[in-house]
């Protein structure tokens, strides 16, 4: 999405380890109407997809969510992290590994909140390894709703993440991809949407 690629070309700071910090426009400080335009473009690539429910996982992918599910009209639901639990069978759960983190995670979601009737987007802010997104899938399976697909601000291409998942016949659309990351330059993976 070009929009998208300029204002990381703009806006975005390379960080050592193949960071990318979006943190003045996306996932700290937000700027609005600009998450506004990407919620239009993931209702543009779902308009065939009969959504019922958009799922994000605290904390980054909650106000994007958010924004993505006035386009869509349906509720957002989000996966809470958690450091140890009681589980008493109300609550779905799984377990996350974040490299960046060096840690592994429970992820938690309410059994209320998503049922074998949901058509589910799962929304978030980035795909690195896809760590996160595989936690969310598992929830999703076993809730018994269909994953409809993946919508990602930006995907990491050089990790698998996003590949590994389109390879399983997950819908991912990310809609900006980056190929690669100098101190002073970002590369994007050629857009079909464009
Ligand atoms: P993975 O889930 O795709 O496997 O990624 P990984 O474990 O490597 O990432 C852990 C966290 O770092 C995730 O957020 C992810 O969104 C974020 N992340 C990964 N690469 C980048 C990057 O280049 N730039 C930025 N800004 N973030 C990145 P989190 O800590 O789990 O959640 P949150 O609380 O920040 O939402
Ligand atoms: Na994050
Ligand atoms: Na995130």
């Amino acid at each position: 999405m070009q929009l998208l690629e300029e204002r990381i070309r703009k806006d975005g700071i390379v960080k050592p380890g193949n960071i990318l910090k979006v943190d003045s426009f996306l996932n700290h400080q937000m700027d609005i109407p600009f998450i506004n335009e990407l919620g239009k473009e993931f209702k543009r690539r779902f308009a065939d997809a009969p959504i019922t429910k958009i799922l994000t996982i605290e904390a980054s992918g909650i106000g994007i969510a958010c924004l993505v599910a006035q386009h869509f009209n349906v509720p957002v639901v989000f996966a809470k992290k958690a450091q140890s639990l009681n589980l008493d069978g109300e609550m779905y759960c799984t377990k996350v590994q974040s490299f960046t983190h060096k840690r592994v995670y429970d992820v938690i979601l309410s059994k209320k909140f998503l049922s074998a009737e949901d058509h589910v987007l799962i929304i978030d802010d980035f795909l690195a390894n896809g760590c996160a997104l595989q936690g969310l899938m598992e929830i999703v399976k076993e809730s018994g709703a269909v994953l409809e697909g993946a919508g990602i601000v930006v995907e990491k291409g050089f990790q698998n993440g996003g590949d590994s998942l389109r390879e399983q016949g997950i819908r991912v659309e990310s809609l900006a991809i980056v190929d690669s990351m100098t101190d002073d330059s970002v590369s994007f993976r050629k857009d079909e949407w464009d």
